[in-house]
């Protein structure tokens, strides 16, 4: 509990895979993943986790046959409906990351109403990536970096790191320690790239839909036993640590 990620943040990947296995519908799958994103959620509210990025829907997968987009907006609509009064319960703040304008207007209005109604909790940030996609969110940091240069806001000689964060959408929030990708598959698939630079990543078989709060914490302690460096040697981190 000393060493606890400050910022965690998940793929959500293999809902499809788990309702095939079962001979069901993908939608199926879906369905059960709401289920473990309720159970991680109240796991990370109970350890006193303070982010929590989930990645839900990426820019990519609005590309799903018809029927998968339209289920799984209809699934989004519902649990933000039917999730604001537990969220207020636990003291969690909703917040969205992505492109939202490309969600049906259903979805926008009841995401504006749960962002509004959580606005003042103060326990755990809960972010939820929808229509996401890490290229998409540098391209506009870009752009809007290039209007404030054009405009005399912004001095090109003045863009740091710290500059560039702030044009990012996850600007309020510190870099994710931790990232955990469900289903057995090692890649990022366009996921906050940039912020995952000194990220600890963590892959697991489990499928999403049997994800639990035992999996989180064995996450948890795998991060724990690593040594993060930042391009240090292993005696400059020791050194460190001995002298606080
Ligand atoms: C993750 O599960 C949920 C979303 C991407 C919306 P998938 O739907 O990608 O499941 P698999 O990877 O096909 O098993
Ligand atoms: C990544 O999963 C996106 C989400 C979990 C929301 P995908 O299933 O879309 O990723 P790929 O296509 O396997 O890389
Ligand atoms: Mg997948």
């Amino acid at each position: 509990m000393q060493r606890l990620p400050s910022h965690i943040a998940i793929i959500m990947d293999g809902n499809g895979r788990w309702a095939k296995e079962k001979g069901e519908d993908r939608l199926y799958g879906h369905l059960h993943g709401v289920e473990s994103v309720r159970n991680i959620v109240e796991a990370a509210a109970e350890m006193g986790i303070q982010y929590l990025t989930l990645y839900a829907f990426s820019t990519e997968n609005w590309d799903r046959p018809k029927y998968e987009v339209s289920g799984l907006m209809e699934l989004l609509v519902d649990t933000i409906r039917n999730e604001v009064p537990t969220l207020n319960k636990n003291n969690i703040k909703l917040h969205v990351i992505g492109d939202t304008s490309m969600l049906p207007q259903e979805a926008n209005y009841e995401l504006t109403e749960a962002l509004q109604e959580t606005a003042n909790n103060t326990g755990l940030n809960l972010v939820m990536a929808l229509s996401y996609s890490s290229r998409w969110e540098i391209n506009n940091a870009v752009k809007q970096i290039a209007v404030d240069v054009k405009n005399n806001k912004l001095k090109s000689d003045d863009i740091s790191n710290e500059i560039f964060q702030r044009y990012l959408t996850t600007k309020d929030f510190p870099d994710p320690e931790l990232m955990i990708r469900t289903s057995g598959e090692y890649r990022i698939s366009n996921f906050l790239l940039y912020q995952l630079a000194y990220a600890e990543l963590y892959f697991t078989n489990t499928l999403w839909p049997d994800f639990r709060k035992e999996n989180l914490y064995e996450a948890i302690l795998d991060y724990q036993g690593r040594e993060r460096r930042f391009g240090k040697t292993g005696e400059q981190v020791k050194d460190e640590e001995a002298t606080g």
